[in-house]
């Protein structure tokens, strides 16, 4: 290597920011995102190919559900580190090992609060009792594995002295990431950048450790407050897709990502991820949560790159660096052009597909493919959103369900009653059942609750058109609850009736796979 090129290489390693995914961790942590295993493998996945370096899996002594996931994602995730969370305790400790064995490359994240505050009322113990227990948890997951990394809870709210003295206990016992949370989403881009300069300059041994930092969004701030993190020397951002998270969210990835690529000028740091995958995994996501994106978020929302302004328009058609500082296509996005119709054949659906940087496995395809034929014979025009919509029904129908709608009629109007007459076919038995309601979505749902009794309580129902147009599809959200546990499901369809029956129906497939599980709780 010539001296040129090794000095090149050091300073792109020096600026070099790692991408660190807690959408499964933190994300999932957000009321009513819980998503399921094979959900869970998708996103891993996805998150793998794109060029995640750190996933964070889930938090495996915090249910069964948990430890499952974060062990079937060990087992099938190529490159990324495979990160488990664990509070300080040798159990908790002990279970994100175990779920974390056969990961190529593992990392175990322990973490206790520092603030005053968290301690005095939330843990009741003293300083001196923490940074016992911080040499204690993290020399115990340093035994286990290389790949340590320690986190002050409410790190931005702690006592600096404090800060410094937990900070250096935690490298002095093998932890090689320190990540700096602000756990209330309550520090300022300036004071995020302090709290990493004053780490740096009082910490001894800190330059060997990567310093991450891990901010929520409750002032609106955590995207520059990242961002300022890294300015003053910070090297890992952790983050989630489409900014999920506890409360108002976490710092989210497409937008400190392609921060860092637009105004490379100004902030000279690069990632290792396919930014052009990144409208695939905010989809990805949003369908599995049911969480859905606003229209005006900041790189993937729907008004994203749209221009309604003649005068925008004008300039775009001239030159659209005019009016846009990055193109659709850096980020994945597709023009929502009219797709196909129903002479389209499988060839140039699956040509779409890639077109839409959609990646489906051949049964998925298949199913794809005629639910796009169906919907081709009844709609005029299909555009690339509504493929889209069908291809994550697809893939929400991809597992097998113990409860499929077979039949689903409904009478409505300006007389009452309305009614649904319904076939289920429950474990490959059909049923049928016909009942009455308020309205004929109503009335679908108390037939299929005759057919399938239940304790669960919807805490959601939403509609939104997917295109424009009175023969639009509908995508409706249901979210449920049973026993502490939640669910969301999401169905399209150009009948409102039929995608409310659909989605009610994945929900409830769903909570049957919890009820299979049981969480003990767990108090973070
Ligand atoms: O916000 C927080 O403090 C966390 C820690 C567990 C890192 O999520
Ligand atoms: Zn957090």
């Amino acid at each position: 290597m010539t001296e040129q090129t090794a000095s090149a290489a050091q300073s792109d390693s020096r600026d070099r920011v790692k991408i660190f995914d807690t959408t499964m961790r933190d994300g999932e942590q957000s009321p009513g995102a819980s998503m399921t295993l094979e959900e869970k493998l998708q996103i891993a996945q996805l998150l793998d190919e794109m060029g995640v370096d750190i996933i964070e899996a889930g938090f495996p002594i915090a249910s069964i559900g948990d430890f499952e996931a974060v062990t079937e994602i060990a087992k099938t995730v190529e490159n990324a580190v495979v990160c488990g969370l664990s509070r300080s305790g040798k159990a908790d400790i002990d279970r994100a090992f175990e779920a974390l064995q056969h990961a190529k490359k593992k990392r175990i994240h322990t973490f206790i609060a520092t603030s005053d505050l968290h301690m005095e009322f939330k843990l009741q113990m003293t300083r001196d009792q923490v940074l016992e227990q911080i040499a204690a948890s993290v020399a115990h997951a340093r035994s286990m594995v290389d790949d340590v990394q320690w986190s002050p809870e409410d790190a931005t709210r702690s006592d600096h002295a404090f800060l410094v003295t937990a900070v250096q206990t935690a490298i002095e016992n093998g932890a090689s990431t320190i990540n700096i949370p602000d756990t209330v989403g309550y520090t300022v881009p300036n004071e995020s950048a302090d709290i990493i300069r004053m780490l740096k300059a009082r910490v001894p041994g800190i330059d060997a450790v990567t310093l991450s930092t891990h901010c929520h969004n409750d002032l609106g701030m955590a995207v520059a407050n990242s961002l300022a993190a890294v300015a003053a020397g910070a090297r890992q951002i952790e983050c989630t897709i489409n900014g999920l998270g506890e409360r108002a969210g976490n710092t989210a990835l497409e937008e400190v990502v392609m921060a860092m690529r637009v105004r490379n000028d100004v902030m000279p740091f690069h990632t290792g991820i396919d930014a052009t995958r990144i409208m695939q995994a905010s989809r990805l996501v949003s369908t599995v949560t049911g969480f859905p994106v606003q229209y005006n978020k900041a790189i993937v929302g729907k008004n994203a790159f749209a221009h309604e302004a003649g005068i925008h328009q004008d300039g775009m058609l001239k030159h659209a660096g005019t009016y846009e500082i990055m193109r659709p296509e850096d980020v994945g996005l597709t023009q929502s052009t009219l797709a196909m119709g129903k002479h389209s054949g499988r060839h140039a659906f699956k040509a779409k597909l890639e077109d839409l940087g959609i990646d489906l496995g051949q049964n998925a395809l298949q199913d794809a493919f005629v639910r796009f034929k169906a919907l081709a014979d009844r709609k005029k025009e299909v555009y690339d959103d509504d493929i889209v919509a069908l291809v994550d029904e697809a893939t929400a129908t991809a597992s097998a369900e113990r409860i499929k709608l077979k039949f689903l009629r409904v009478i409505c109007g300006t007389e009452a009653p309305q009614s649904a007459d319904i076939i289920l076919e429950i474990d490959g038995k059909e049923l049928s059942y016909t009942a009455q309601g308020d309205g004929p979505v109503d009335a679908a749902f108390n037939a299929v609750n005759a057919l399938v009794p239940h304790e669960a309580t919807l805490e959601l129902y939403q509609v939104h058109a997917v295109t424009e147009g009175t023969d639009a599809q509908a995508t409706v959200s249901v979210r449920m609850r049973e026993a502490g546990k939640i669910v969301t499901a999401q169905s399209s369809d150009t009948d409102t009736v039929v995608a409310s029956c659909r989605a009610y129906v994945h929900a409830l497939n769903k909570l049957l796979v919890r009820r299979q599980k049981t969480k003990p709780a767990v108090a973070v």
